[in-house]
Protein backbone atom coordinates (compact mmCIF):
# COMPACT_ATOMS: atom_id res chain seq x y z
CA UNK A 1 0.00 0.00 0.00
CA UNK A 2 1.41 3.58 -0.91
CA UNK A 3 1.44 6.12 1.76
CA UNK A 4 -0.52 9.47 0.50
CA UNK A 5 0.77 12.79 2.43
CA UNK A 6 1.50 12.13 5.88
CA UNK A 7 0.14 15.01 7.04
CA UNK A 8 -1.40 18.04 5.89
CA UNK A 9 0.97 19.88 3.55
CA UNK A 10 1.39 22.58 0.68
CA UNK A 11 0.89 20.04 -1.21
CA UNK A 12 -2.43 18.47 0.89
CA UNK A 13 -4.77 19.07 -2.28
CA UNK A 14 -2.66 17.03 -4.48
CA UNK A 15 -2.24 14.23 -1.76
CA UNK A 16 1.90 14.12 -2.32
CA UNK A 17 4.33 15.53 -0.36
CA UNK A 18 7.52 17.84 -1.89
CA UNK A 19 10.56 17.59 -0.25
CA UNK A 20 13.51 19.49 -1.34
CA UNK A 21 17.57 19.52 -0.66
CA UNK A 22 19.58 22.70 -1.12
CA UNK A 23 23.07 23.63 -0.10
CA UNK A 24 26.52 24.83 -1.60
CA UNK A 25 28.71 22.79 -3.76
CA UNK A 26 30.25 20.13 -1.23
CA UNK A 27 27.76 20.45 1.27
CA UNK A 28 27.41 16.73 1.24
CA UNK A 29 23.51 16.67 0.73
CA UNK A 30 24.13 13.44 -1.55
CA UNK A 31 24.43 10.65 0.28
CA UNK A 32 21.61 12.18 2.52
CA UNK A 33 18.87 12.16 -0.58
CA UNK A 34 19.48 8.45 -1.24
CA UNK A 35 19.51 7.80 2.44
CA UNK A 36 16.18 9.40 2.57
CA UNK A 37 14.80 8.10 -0.05
CA UNK A 38 15.52 4.70 0.88
CA UNK A 39 14.14 5.14 4.56
CA UNK A 40 10.90 6.45 3.15
CA UNK A 41 10.18 3.48 0.33
CA UNK A 42 10.90 1.33 3.79
CA UNK A 43 8.24 3.49 5.23
CA UNK A 44 5.77 2.67 2.54
CA UNK A 45 5.92 5.63 0.39
CA UNK A 46 6.04 5.64 -3.28
CA UNK A 47 9.00 7.90 -4.14
CA UNK A 48 10.18 9.60 -6.81
CA UNK A 49 13.97 10.99 -6.86
CA UNK A 50 14.85 13.50 -9.46
CA UNK A 51 16.93 16.55 -9.49
CA UNK A 52 17.34 19.94 -10.80
CA UNK A 53 18.48 21.63 -13.76
CA UNK A 54 16.92 18.58 -15.16
CA UNK A 55 14.48 15.89 -14.39
CA UNK A 56 13.45 15.27 -17.97
CA UNK A 57 14.92 14.82 -21.59
CA UNK A 58 14.52 18.36 -21.68
CA UNK A 59 15.46 19.57 -18.61
CA UNK A 60 18.40 17.81 -19.10
CA UNK A 61 19.87 19.44 -22.23
CA UNK A 62 19.05 22.35 -20.39
CA UNK A 63 21.53 21.55 -17.66
CA UNK A 64 24.43 20.57 -19.91
CA UNK A 65 24.21 23.94 -21.39
CA UNK A 66 23.55 25.86 -18.14
CA UNK A 67 26.56 23.81 -16.47
CA UNK A 68 29.28 24.15 -19.31
CA UNK A 69 28.67 26.95 -21.29
CA UNK A 70 29.02 30.60 -20.51
CA UNK A 71 25.87 32.94 -20.63
CA UNK A 72 25.02 35.73 -18.62
CA UNK A 73 23.03 35.61 -15.41
CA UNK A 74 19.58 36.30 -16.74
CA UNK A 75 20.28 33.97 -19.70
CA UNK A 76 21.29 31.36 -16.93
CA UNK A 77 18.23 32.22 -14.77
CA UNK A 78 15.37 31.92 -17.60
CA UNK A 79 17.31 28.40 -19.29
CA UNK A 80 17.19 27.46 -15.50
CA UNK A 81 13.51 28.33 -14.69
CA UNK A 82 12.92 26.52 -18.56
CA UNK A 83 14.19 23.42 -17.36
CA UNK A 84 12.13 24.14 -14.01
CA UNK A 85 9.19 24.55 -15.60
CA UNK A 86 9.11 21.12 -17.77
CA UNK A 87 10.07 19.59 -15.14
CA UNK A 88 7.28 20.69 -12.96
CA UNK A 89 4.65 20.09 -15.49
CA UNK A 90 6.28 16.57 -16.56
CA UNK A 91 7.20 15.10 -13.32
CA UNK A 92 6.63 17.05 -10.00
CA UNK A 93 3.10 18.02 -10.11
CA UNK A 94 2.15 14.63 -12.05
CA UNK A 95 4.06 12.46 -9.16
CA UNK A 96 2.21 14.86 -6.33
CA UNK A 97 -1.33 14.61 -7.86
CA UNK A 98 -0.75 10.68 -7.56
CA UNK A 99 -0.18 11.41 -4.22
CA UNK A 100 4.15 10.28 -4.10
CA UNK A 101 6.56 11.72 -2.54
CA UNK A 102 8.98 13.72 -4.72
CA UNK A 103 12.55 14.32 -3.47
CA UNK A 104 14.12 16.62 -5.69
CA UNK A 105 18.15 17.58 -5.27
CA UNK A 106 17.76 21.04 -5.85
CA UNK A 107 14.37 23.35 -6.51
CA UNK A 108 13.88 27.49 -7.30
CA UNK A 109 16.00 28.15 -4.23
CA UNK A 110 18.86 27.25 -6.16
CA UNK A 111 18.10 29.75 -8.57
CA UNK A 112 17.77 32.56 -5.94
CA UNK A 113 21.28 31.19 -4.63
CA UNK A 114 23.32 31.06 -7.82
CA UNK A 115 21.63 32.95 -10.22
CA UNK A 116 20.92 35.63 -7.84
CA UNK A 117 22.94 35.75 -5.06
CA UNK A 118 26.33 34.04 -7.07
CA UNK A 119 25.76 35.97 -10.76
CA UNK A 120 23.58 38.79 -9.55
CA UNK A 121 20.88 38.31 -11.24
CA UNK A 122 17.98 40.94 -9.42
CA UNK A 123 15.93 39.20 -6.85
CA UNK A 124 13.08 40.52 -8.39
CA UNK A 125 13.11 39.00 -11.67
CA UNK A 126 13.93 35.67 -10.21
CA UNK A 127 10.65 35.99 -8.05
CA UNK A 128 8.92 37.12 -11.22
CA UNK A 129 10.17 33.89 -12.86
CA UNK A 130 8.92 31.62 -9.88
CA UNK A 131 5.67 32.66 -10.00
CA UNK A 132 5.09 32.30 -13.43
CA UNK A 133 6.82 29.23 -13.48
CA UNK A 134 5.43 27.68 -10.09
CA UNK A 135 2.31 29.22 -10.06
CA UNK A 136 2.42 28.69 -6.31
CA UNK A 137 4.21 25.27 -6.01
CA UNK A 138 6.44 24.79 -3.27
CA UNK A 139 8.43 22.32 -1.51
CA UNK A 140 6.39 21.38 1.57
CA UNK A 141 9.72 21.12 2.96
CA UNK A 142 13.08 22.19 2.33
CA UNK A 143 16.44 20.80 3.59
CA UNK A 144 19.36 23.49 3.39
CA UNK A 145 22.58 22.29 4.17
CA UNK A 146 24.63 25.04 5.34
CA UNK A 147 28.35 25.23 5.66
CA UNK A 148 31.02 27.70 4.92
CA UNK A 149 32.40 28.53 2.18
CA UNK A 150 35.89 27.87 2.77
CA UNK A 151 34.96 24.15 4.28
CA UNK A 152 32.86 23.84 1.23
CA UNK A 153 35.60 24.43 -0.88
CA UNK A 154 38.03 21.89 0.97
CA UNK A 155 35.52 19.14 0.55
CA UNK A 156 34.88 19.98 -3.45
CA UNK A 157 39.30 20.25 -4.28
CA UNK A 158 38.81 16.09 -4.49
CA UNK A 159 36.50 16.40 -7.26
CA UNK A 160 37.64 15.89 -10.53
CA UNK A 161 35.78 17.35 -13.10
CA UNK A 162 34.28 20.42 -11.40
CA UNK A 163 31.76 22.50 -13.67
CA UNK A 164 31.04 25.88 -14.14
CA UNK A 165 29.79 26.53 -10.85
CA UNK A 166 31.98 23.90 -8.65
CA UNK A 167 35.26 26.14 -9.57
CA UNK A 168 33.79 29.73 -8.57
CA UNK A 169 36.17 31.16 -5.75
CA UNK A 170 35.01 31.31 -2.17
CA UNK A 171 33.47 34.65 -2.54
CA UNK A 172 31.19 33.38 -5.22
CA UNK A 173 30.10 30.94 -2.88
CA UNK A 174 29.86 32.97 0.27
CA UNK A 175 27.09 34.96 -1.81
CA UNK A 176 25.23 31.70 -2.65
CA UNK A 177 25.44 30.70 0.54
CA UNK A 178 24.12 34.28 2.16
CA UNK A 179 21.25 34.22 -0.73
CA UNK A 180 20.11 30.96 0.62
CA UNK A 181 19.77 32.26 3.99
CA UNK A 182 17.74 35.02 2.61
CA UNK A 183 15.32 32.64 1.00
CA UNK A 184 15.11 30.92 4.84
CA UNK A 185 14.32 34.66 6.26
CA UNK A 186 11.42 35.32 3.42
CA UNK A 187 9.74 31.67 4.48
CA UNK A 188 11.57 30.34 7.42
CA UNK A 189 8.54 27.51 8.20
CA UNK A 190 9.29 25.69 4.94
CA UNK A 191 12.88 25.47 5.40
CA UNK A 192 15.07 23.35 7.94
CA UNK A 193 18.65 24.60 8.29
CA UNK A 194 20.87 21.69 8.34
CA UNK A 195 24.74 22.28 10.10
CA UNK A 196 26.61 20.27 7.32
CA UNK A 197 29.50 20.88 9.47
CA UNK A 198 28.67 17.76 11.40
CA UNK A 199 30.01 14.54 11.23
CA UNK A 200 27.56 12.46 8.17
CA UNK A 201 26.08 10.21 11.03
CA UNK A 202 24.87 14.16 12.73
CA UNK A 203 23.92 15.08 9.95
CA UNK A 204 21.83 12.14 9.24
CA UNK A 205 20.10 12.24 12.43
CA UNK A 206 19.20 15.54 11.82
CA UNK A 207 17.72 15.31 8.07
CA UNK A 208 15.39 12.36 9.91
CA UNK A 209 14.77 14.67 13.00
CA UNK A 210 13.70 17.67 10.28
CA UNK A 211 11.07 15.40 8.63
CA UNK A 212 9.64 13.45 11.85
CA UNK A 213 9.38 16.79 13.35
CA UNK A 214 6.79 17.43 10.56
CA UNK A 215 5.64 14.01 10.10
CA UNK A 216 5.48 12.52 13.00
CA UNK A 217 5.59 8.48 12.33
CA UNK A 218 7.13 9.37 8.98
CA UNK A 219 10.66 7.21 8.61
CA UNK A 220 9.40 4.63 10.32
CA UNK A 221 9.18 0.45 8.89
CA UNK A 222 5.80 -0.68 8.23
CA UNK A 223 4.67 -3.21 9.78
P1 LIG B 1 24.29 19.50 -8.47
O1 LIG B 1 23.35 18.56 -9.10
O2 LIG B 1 24.22 19.67 -7.00
O3 LIG B 1 25.77 19.18 -8.90
P2 LIG B 1 26.48 17.76 -8.89
O4 LIG B 1 25.85 16.93 -9.97
O5 LIG B 1 27.89 18.13 -9.20
O6 LIG B 1 26.29 17.19 -7.52
O7 LIG B 1 24.02 20.95 -9.08
C1 LIG B 1 24.46 21.35 -10.29
C2 LIG B 1 24.84 22.80 -10.27
O8 LIG B 1 23.78 23.60 -10.78
C3 LIG B 1 25.17 23.36 -8.90
O9 LIG B 1 26.45 23.95 -8.96
C4 LIG B 1 24.13 24.43 -8.67
C5 LIG B 1 23.68 24.80 -10.04
N1 LIG B 1 22.28 25.28 -10.12
C6 LIG B 1 22.04 26.59 -10.49
O10 LIG B 1 22.97 27.36 -10.72
N2 LIG B 1 20.75 27.04 -10.58
C7 LIG B 1 19.68 26.23 -10.34
O11 LIG B 1 18.51 26.66 -10.42
C8 LIG B 1 19.95 24.87 -9.96
C9 LIG B 1 18.81 23.94 -9.68
C10 LIG B 1 21.26 24.43 -9.85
Amino acid sequence: MSRTSPVPGRQEAAGGTFISFEGIDGAGKTTHIDALAAGLRASGAEVVLTREPGGTPLAESLRELVLHQPMDALTEALAVFAARRDHVQRVIRPALQRGQTVICDRFADASFAYQGGGNGCPWAVLQQLEAWVLEGLQPDLTLLFDLPAEEAARRRAAARHPDRFESQDTDFFERVRSAYLRRVAEDPSRFALIDAQQTPADVWQQVQNACRQRWPGLLSPQP
